[in-house]
């Protein structure tokens, strides 16, 4: 009778018995002939694994199957898996069946083609294909997984907003227009504003979703379309806020740290959990550490980006960066009550460079002081009309954030650049594949 064969992934062929009769199905990664022996290296979504087939042993069209193969071919393999000092990870199958299952053309990367950036992402839906982008994939997938149990163990609900909206939550110089049915509307720069609707219904909500800003500045952090964070809780202060980051932030890195050690090895990368609390330094301190790094900026402007990358420089640890000048901040925020130019928000600072994680934020809860706030800074009042109306129906204290996805992926891969964080990222002059 014949044995039965077990059809695995790769990973679990490396954690199955020697000896067993298997099948894996994936793609032809690398392929040698020596002789009457071939070797090919198969990679499925879960690694890689060597094969072996030699004349005499593998049928005569097993042979002719995995000599034609091409690099890119998806492909099943079935043999015997044996333990094998030389073999990548020690274990290889052996193999009594290979059949192509799709040919592939002539792969079109070649390692000359590869040394440019823009060629890779021209044909990124090629591209991905590599160790590289899945095991950034794989640290991405972990960012949002240990998210999305962080924040179910804290009680809150995830909610969903919509991605056409009618107002700006973080200023109108970023906005993508629509043309909606005759009417112009705009892409969602940030679910802030349902969520703070909704938390009068659910009281601690969290959402996940694209978030489109029509940033104009091409730096290694900026994309248009974007994953967004956010979280929003009532009866809350900026405190509260920002240990419900530091703690979000921490729990990410825990998991990345433990369930990806692979991972982080092809990427060269080396990170620790963070211990919290960390480190808060105020607006002020960095205007002070700018001054001595000869960057002098004026009281009121946001922290320049080159500033706020030399002090994350200076950092190894992730901080916050706290009390910004009401100017540097969108309209909804909450001042001091002694201080009415100071706003109670912060920002989470990636270390080493590579800067701002997340944005987060008291809100203004009452109606008066936040049509005092439209008013003051000249924006159409009509345009936050429901914003405005939640207020006048029970609006606690509350407090927010937003982080970015591709940002805290970015950080923990060790990424010189934004976009190796999206699958298909969209910047100012990429808008495909
Ligand atoms: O700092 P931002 O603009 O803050 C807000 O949108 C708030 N309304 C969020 C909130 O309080 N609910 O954006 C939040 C985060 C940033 O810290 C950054 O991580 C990310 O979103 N982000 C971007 N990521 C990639 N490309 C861009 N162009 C980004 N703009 C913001
Ligand atoms: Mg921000």
């Amino acid at each position: 009778m014949e044995s039965q064969t077990r059809r695995l992934r790769v990973k679990q062929v490396f954690a199955s018995t020697a000896g067993e009769s298997v099948e894996v199905r994936g793609w032809v990664a690398t392929k040698n002939a020596i002789g009457g022996l071939v070797f090919a290296v198969v990679r499925d979504g879960t690694g890689y694994i060597q094969v072996s087939a030699k004349s005499g042993v593998a049928p005569p069209e097993s042979m002719d199957s995995i000599r034609s193969a091409t690099k890119e071919s998806a492909v099943s393999v079935k043999g015997v898996v044996r333990e094998d000092k030389r073999a990548p990870g020690g274990r290889e199958i052996s193999v009594s069946e290979f059949t192509v299952l799709s040919r592939a053309e002539t792969w079109p990367i070649t390692k000359t083609a590869a040394k440019s950036g823009s060629y890779l992402y021209d044909v990124r839906h090629l591209s991905i294909r590599s160790r590289k982008v899945a095991a950034t994939m794989k640290i991405r997938n972990e960012v949002v997984g240990a998210t999305f149990d962080y924040f179910r163990e804290k009680g809150f609900t995830l909610i969903s907003a919509p991605s056409f909206v009618q107002a700006a939550v973080e200023g109108g110089s970023t906005l993508f227009g629509v043309e909606y049915f005759g009417k112009k509307v705009y892409l969602s720069q940030s679910a802030q504003f349902y969520e703070e609707a909704a938390l009068a219904a659910l009281e601690k909500v969290w959402i996940y979703q694209p978030a489109f800003r029509a940033e104009k500045s091409r730096t290694p952090k900026h994309l248009t379309e974007f994953w967004m964070i956010e979280a929003e809780q009532a009866f809350a202060d900026q405190p509260d806020n920002m240990a419900l980051q530091e703690g979000l932030l921490s729990f990410i890195t825990r998991r990345v740290v433990e369930n990806r050690p692979d991972e982080l090895k092809i990427l060269g990368r080396t990170i620790v959990e963070p211990p919290v609390p960390f480190e808060s330094i105020s607006y002020d301190e960095v205007r002070d550490f700018a001054e001595k790094q000869e960057m002098p900026f004026e009281w009121g402007e946001d922290v320049p980006t080159e500033v706020e990358r030399l002090i994350s420089l200076a950092h190894e640890r992730p901080f916050f960066i706290t009390d910004y000048p009401l100017s540097a901040r969108s309209f909804y925020h909450m001042t001091y009550p002694d201080r009415p130019n100071v706003t109670k928000s912060a920002d989470l600072i990636a270390p080493e460079g590579f800067g701002e994680l997340a944005t987060g934020g008291q809100r203004i809860a009452s109606y008066d002081l936040l049509m005092e706030r439209i008013k003051s800074q000249d924006l159409p009042a009509e345009a936050f009309g429901w914003y405005l109306d939640l207020r006048k129906y029970g609006m606690p204290d509350h407090a927010g954030f937003g982080m970015g996805v591709e940002r805290v992926t970015r950080w923990l891969a060790g990424l010189k650049h934004i976009r190796g964080a999206s699958l298909f990222p969209r910047t100012t002059t990429r808008v495909s594949p």
